[in-house]
């Protein structure tokens, strides 16, 4: 199969390059580079020892991205590029509109015209809001709180309702859980810029002495040790996914089908305070400091439907993934 990977250099997207290009599918990737650096190809070729296409393209540009489609005879797209950081899309609504809301837009709209009719879209565990009960399934009530999330959620909607007016157009809608980690090799990872958000890349700077502690967010949850619990989900799992999303549709059926990628598993930030101190001795400096506005108790994913139809499940454990997430960290800083 030649499968397309819209930003496949970013960090679920290389992920998952290295997973096809294993398996010893045709890729062509097209990024914009705004969240990732153009030395990708490079690893990903280093790690698996092939080559792919690559073209740098924004998907705002309708006729770069229909270049793309007019070069190649494409199967299939699996769908990363877009924006991402919560309090960022609270700032720039519109930015985070436009680039993902109309670079999806256009980006179906050419699929169509090519009659390439296999899509693999990346939503989030956002789209659950503040849930009433754990572990979320996939049929529970939907909301979201910033426009990031209200981006995954309207083109869930948008994906849904082109299934329903074109019988020949599949779409696997992935929910992610809070994905971390990095490939054993040390060569790929997670490198945001600038001060990191997220727990995993925040406790990593800490580790390399780049930053002094971590801010451990509330220790007054309704949870077992006060601090929020998340599903961590390691990224070459979720990686993973996409391929069993593949293999789905190329069942009979069409139509849109959604599923939680997450292990099922909750863990609260001091266990991976912990999980990572102990699996790579070393001591991380934190402080309690007041909830941050937004945040929820407890995010846990029920993914026995992504296992009953996908025949996919998380394999690696806290331990891989705090070790991984460092090894990348020492291997890049
Ligand atoms: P990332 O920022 O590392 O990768 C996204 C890639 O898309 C980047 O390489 C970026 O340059 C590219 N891109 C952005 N806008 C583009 C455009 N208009 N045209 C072409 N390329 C563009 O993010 P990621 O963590 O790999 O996330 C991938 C997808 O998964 C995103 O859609 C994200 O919203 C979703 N997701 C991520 C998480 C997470 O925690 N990382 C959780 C849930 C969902
Ligand atoms: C965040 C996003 C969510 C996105 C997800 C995965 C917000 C509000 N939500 O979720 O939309 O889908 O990332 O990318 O940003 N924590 C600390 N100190 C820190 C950072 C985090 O204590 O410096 C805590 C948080 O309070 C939370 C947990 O660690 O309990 C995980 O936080 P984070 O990695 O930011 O992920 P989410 O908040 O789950």
């Amino acid at each position: 199969m030649t499968i397309l990977v819209t930003g496949g250099l970013g960090y679920i997207g290389s992920h998952t390059c290295v997973e096809l290009l294993e398996k010893g599918e045709n890729l062509i990737v097209l990024d914009n580079l705004s969240n990732s650096k153009l030395d990708t190809i490079e690893k990903i070729e280093k790690i698996t020892n092939k080559t792919f296409k690559f073209y740098k393209v924004d998907l705002l540009n309708k006729e770069e991205v229909k270049r793309v489609f007019d070069e190649n005879e494409i199967d299939a797209v699996i769908h990363f590029a877009g924006l991402k950081a919560v309090g960022e899309s609270v700032q720039k609504p519109l930015l985070y509109y436009n680039n993902n809301i109309t670079g999806t837009l256009n980006l179906v709209e050419i699929m169509q015209e090519h009659q390439v009719n296999k899509l693999v879209f990346s939503s989030s565990a956002t789209v659950y809001g503040n849930p009433d009960r754990v572990p979320i399934k996939e049929d529970m009530p939907l909301s979201t709180t910033n426009p990031y999330g209200s981006t995954k959620l309207m083109l869930e909607q948008v994906l849904q309702d082109i299934c329903l007016a074109n019988s020949q157009f599949k779409v696997v809608i992935l929910r992610y859980f809070n994905p971390i980690g990095a490939h054993k090799s040390g060569i790929i990872g997670e490198n945001p810029n600038g001060i990191p958000n997220n727990l995993m890349p925040y406790i990593c700077k800490v580790a390399s002495g780049k930053l002094n502690f971590l801010n451990i967010y509330g220790n007054d949850y309704e949870t077992e040790d006060g601090t929020g619990v998340r599903d961590y989900i390691h990224v070459v799992d979720l990686a993973k996914g996409h391929l069993s999303a593949l293999e789905r549709m190329e069942k009979n059926d069409s139509g849109a089908f959604i599923y939680n990628l997450g292990t099922g598993k909750g863990y609260s930030v001091m266990d991976i305070v912990k999980t990572f101190e102990n699996e790579n001795n070393i001591k991380i400096n934190y402080k309690m400091v007041e909830r941050r506005p937004g945040d929820i108790a407890k995010s846990f994913a029920d993914p026995s439907k992504a296992l009953m139809e996908l025949n996919w499940k998380a394999e690696k454990t806290l331990k891989d993934m705090v070790r991984d997430a460092w090894k990348y960290e020492i291997n890049n800083s």
